[in-house]
């Protein structure tokens, strides 16, 4: 009986310690990355003098006016991650396959691995740190991946979310074959992509009931 209870409690702390890892995933795509390999354009190899000069550019971010010295050929991606501190921006592949760095440009989903910083001064920029309301409500695309514990590392869930928010703002309600349509410019290296689709169509749900 005693065993019984301990194993419980034990199952319990496990199942609370898995939804805080979802919501700080799913909320600021808090998640470590221990594998993965980091090919950001600021990691790339020696530039010429002219190409590594920074200039200073506004953005529009997450509702938010910011100021960044970027080069010429940097990438949003790194602009966001290692200049704004954005971490919630993935970098997969850099090379507009994986959709991990996806965010949403003037309301449309892009790779921001293969977008100049340059070419978006202008135009408005949201990360997933950005889809929380103001007061830290969660939007409800995330508060249905938390409740349907959807994904297993993480490292894909900002990408999905912003592809979904972007596919959803065009058609509302979706189909579960047309949601998995309009994320199948993301991939899961995990392959939890049932578990990924159940959040997103709860999470669907729960934007149409406001
Ligand atoms: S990191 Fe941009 S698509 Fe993979
Ligand atoms: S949950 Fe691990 S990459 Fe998608």
């Amino acid at each position: 009986m005693a065993q019984a209870d301990a194993e419980t409690r034990d199952m319990a702390a496990k199942r609370l310690s898995r939804r805080a890892f979802i919501k700080g995933v799913v909320a600021a795509g808090a998640v470590s990355c221990a594998g993965v390999v980091f090919r950001g354009a600021g990691m790339a190899g020696p530039k010429s003098s002219s190409a590594s000069v920074e200039r200073l550019i506004s953005l529009s971010v997450n509702g938010q006016k910011r100021h960044v010295e970027v080069t010429a050929q940097e990438t949003l991606a790194v602009t966001l991650r290692n200049k704004l501190g954005l971490t919630g921006v993935k970098i997969g592949c850099d090379r507009a396959e994986c959709g991990a760095c996806t965010v949403l440009i003037d309301d449309v989903p892009r790779y921001s691995c293969s977008i100049l910083t340059h070419s978006v001064r202008g135009a408005k920029i949201l990360t997933v740190e950005g889809l929380a309301a103001p007061d830290g409500r969660l939007h409800p695309l995330q508060q249905g991946v938390l409740d349907e514990q959807g994904f297993q590392c993480g490292f894909c869930a900002p990408g999905f979310l912003m592809a979904a928010a972007g596919f959803l703002a065009t058609n509302p309600e979706p189909t579960r074959r047309e949601l998995a349509r309009g994320v199948s410019g993301n991939l899961c290296r995990c392959q939890d992509y049932d578990k990924i689709l159940d959040g997103l169509m709860r999470g669907a749900e729960y934007l149409r009931k406001g």
